[in-house]
């Protein structure tokens, strides 16, 4: 399951409630975070993770994917003797070529998660898990990073390379295997581009889209009529009641206006949107990110 969405909307968020309410359910999961931020770590107040797969609690584990390390990995498990690998990442031509080739480093990435997704792991002593959930890059880039597999099958006509990017790209782009989820926020501009990422996963990525996801709902405290009084309130003689009746006023209609975004959103995605609420906490750990997965099905 690929989380994605722009930068900030809250994918790495998502994705932990993601997992916990997958293990909650019994499947063993594994959130992936491919940016190296380890963010994923800290809202689960542990430790940095690196590029091991770290149980965080029962039936989840966490990983963060290094391309540099998905490389290694993956030159081992091509040339199986880590004497001759290691040669090779001493010899200056391959690490030139490992650094200038554009795309290289997704592609090892994306290759990492297909591992972890097998049943049949390829790493020695890995673990199977019944749902791998990445976090994946923000889509500041466009939707290039799932598009790797397939520009590689591409430029490499024949050959392993060719026959295993075909494979990654088949992977994502079977809906048997692979779904994603857009997380958005409830304002206008972040609407657009999720009706606009939807259209281009789906036509030109050519993967699934199951849900869209719109994070940070503020609630509706107050009813119509409600409302109008705190507007009597706003001009009113006593300064404290008027302040407080201007901020209860403004969160109603940042509230309001965010309702509005959801029906646009609704109206212009084909994804069932499913909506988070936005939780009043300094710093989301993780019981914020109970919260959520429990919202979550
Ligand atoms: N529902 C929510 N309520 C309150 N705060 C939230 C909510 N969702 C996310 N946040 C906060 O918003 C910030 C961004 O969230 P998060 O890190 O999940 O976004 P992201 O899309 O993964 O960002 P990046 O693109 O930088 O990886 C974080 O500080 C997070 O705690
Ligand atoms: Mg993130």
């Amino acid at each position: 399951m690929i989380v994605t969405g722009k930068g900030g909307v809250g994918k790495t968020t998502v994705a932990v409630a993601l997992g916990l309410r997958a293990a909650a359910e019994g499947k063993r999961t594994i959130v992936c975070e491919v940016s190296s931020q380890e963010n994923t770590s800290r809202m689960f107040d542990h430790t940095a993770v690196g590029f091991h797969e770290v149980e965080m609690e029962e039936n989840l584990w966490s990983i963060s994917i290094d391309p540099d390390e998905s490389m290694r990995e993956y030159v081992l498990l091509q040339l199986k003797v880590r004497a001759m690998r290691d040669m090779l990442f001493r010899s200056r031509i391959f690490n030139y070529l490992a650094a200038a080739t554009p795309g290289l480093k997704e592609l090892v990435t994306i290759g990492k998660i297909w591992e972890l997704a097998q049943l049949d792991r390829k790493v020695k002593s890995g673990r199977k898990y019944d749902l791998v959930i990445v976090d994946a890059p923000a889509t500041g880039h466009g939707v290039g990073f799932l598009q790797t597999p397939r520009t590689f099958a591409s430029i490499a006509r024949v050959g392993p390379i060719h026959s295993q990017a075909q494979t990654l790209d088949r992977f994502i782009t079977d809906h048997e295997n692979t779904g994603t989820a857009i997380v958005a926020l409830p304002e206008e501009m972040p609407v657009n581009e999720s009706a606009a990422l939807e259209r281009e996963l789906r036509d030109e990525v050519g993967v699934a889209v199951d849900r869209v996801y719109l994070n940070g709902l503020y609630p509706e405290r107050f009813s119509k009529p409600e409302a109008e009084r705190l507007e009597g309130l706003a001009d009113g003689e006593d300064g404290a009641v008027r302040a407080a009746a201007r901020a209860a006023l403004s969160e109603h209609r940042r509230a309001r206006s965010q309702r509005a975004q959801l029906a646009r959103l609704r109206r212009r995605v084909e994804a069932p949107v499913k909506t988070l609420p936005f939780l009043f906490e300094p710093e989301l750990g993780p019981e914020a990110a109970r919260r959520l997965s429990r919202r979550l099905s």
